[in-house]
């Protein structure tokens, strides 16, 4: 099922979304006409699931969150409240867990920590009855991590909430490509013809399947860059170029993201040596002189330091990776409310109207 958003107006520099202050007495502003090329998915599962109307929505939503919360003292919003927000984890996270935790909190829901470890999946309980006991308990939305590839797919069949890949297995990480836009966009503007290059191991890398879908759409020019063995069958097909040589691919891009070599996916020896891969593969300081002068380097973490990337680079100049994990929190509020306000248009609006109104006691 999908649902016509109803975006609101572009807001004014230097206020929330054009609105009035709480208790001004001004009317509020009228809401903006319908947009019908967005399509809000009813679970987000792939970068593939949004098209370039509705991912410029998402984006363009997480911005206008980011303004209303901006300066405030209590930074939360109303929108979600007496909504249950499950996160699901069945593999170890820091970042996705915790940012999608205080997403939903932000946004006023009712939140569910569920991690493998210490639950009843431990003495063998299977997904199908996972799924079922958070359907009884009355999820909204399911926020799943999975070792996985598809699983949060398969879940999405046995509960009527909607479900938000966390990242499956080798397969998706959806909101890390659009947190990951998100930040390019704000140091970029817009992605049109702009070249980012990826570079590491592709083949276990569900932000990089992610990214080149969403970038892609987004009008980047993706490059992928990683020694054969860690490039999965079929990439050509993807919507991206291909290269072994990084020095090459660097000059002049955009932007770098750095890839971790995920060790704990690997069954066999991918190269030679961590010194070998770090020498050809490896993001340092001469290697970071190749990007534009106004290019930024990304890592989604966590990070290899010493590896895939050298700590000087990591948190050196243009480095926005620290950025990429704030951004990270704004993205999956405006996931979560674009997912849960959507259901019917009146929701819609009310939410709208919600987070309007709290903007509105920012001007
Ligand atoms: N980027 C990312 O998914 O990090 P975590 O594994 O810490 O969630």
């Amino acid at each position: 099922m999908t649902v016509a958003m109803q975006p609101r107006e572009r807001s004014a520099p230097g206020s929330a979304h054009g609105t009035a202050p709480a208790g001004s007495g001004r009317a509020a502003a009228p809401r903006a006409p319908a947009v019908p090329d967005v399509r809000m998915p009813r679970h987000l599962l792939s970068a593939a699931d949004l098209d370039r109307p509705t991912a410029e929505h998402v984006l363009s939503t997480a911005q206008r969150i980011e303004q209303a919360m901006a300066g405030r003292e209590v930074r939360k919003l109303p929108t979600l409240r007496g909504r249950t927000v499950v996160n699901l984890f069945f593999e170890d996270s820091t970042r996705t867990r915790i940012s999608f935790e205080v997403a939903a909190k932000r946004l006023s829901a009712d939140v569910i920590n569920f991690s493998a470890k210490g639950s009843s999946v431990s003495k063998g309980e299977s997904l199908k009855d996972t799924a079922w006991t958070l359907q009884a308990m009355g999820a909204d939305a399911v926020v799943c991590r999975h070792s996985s590839s598809g699983a949060p797919q398969q879940l999405s069949a046995w509960v009527d909430g909607h479900v938000i890949n966390a990242g499956d297995g080798t397969h998706e990480h959806p909101t890390q490509a659009l947190l990951d836009a998100y930040t390019l966009r704000r140091h970029l503007g817009s992605l049109d013809g702009r070249r980012i290059v990826v570079v590491g191991d592709v083949l276990h890398s569900r932000v990089a399947r992610s990214n080149v879908l969403l970038l892609s759409t987004l009008g980047a020019e993706v490059t992928l860059v990683a020694p054969p063995t860690l490039l999965p069958v079929g990439v050509t097909s993807w919507p991206a170029a291909v290269s072994y040589d990084l020095d090459s691919a660097l000059v002049g891009a955009d932007a770098v993201m750095m890839l971790r070599v995920q060790r704990e996916r690997m069954s066999g020896a991918f190269f030679p040596t961590e010194r070998e891969y770090s020498r050809s593969y490896g993001l340092d300081s001469r290697r970071r002189e190749l990007i534009a002068e106004h290019g930024i380097v990304l890592h989604p973490g966590p990070m290899n330091r010493g590896m895939e990337i050298t700590p000087q680079v990591a948190d050196g100049a243009g480095s926005v990776i620290v950025e990429q994990v704030a951004n990270g929190v704004t993205v999956r509020m405006a996931v979560l409310y674009l997912l849960l306000s959507g259901e019917t248009d009146s929701a819609a609006g009310a939410a709208a109207d919600s987070v309007a109104d709290a903007a509105g006691g920012l001007a």
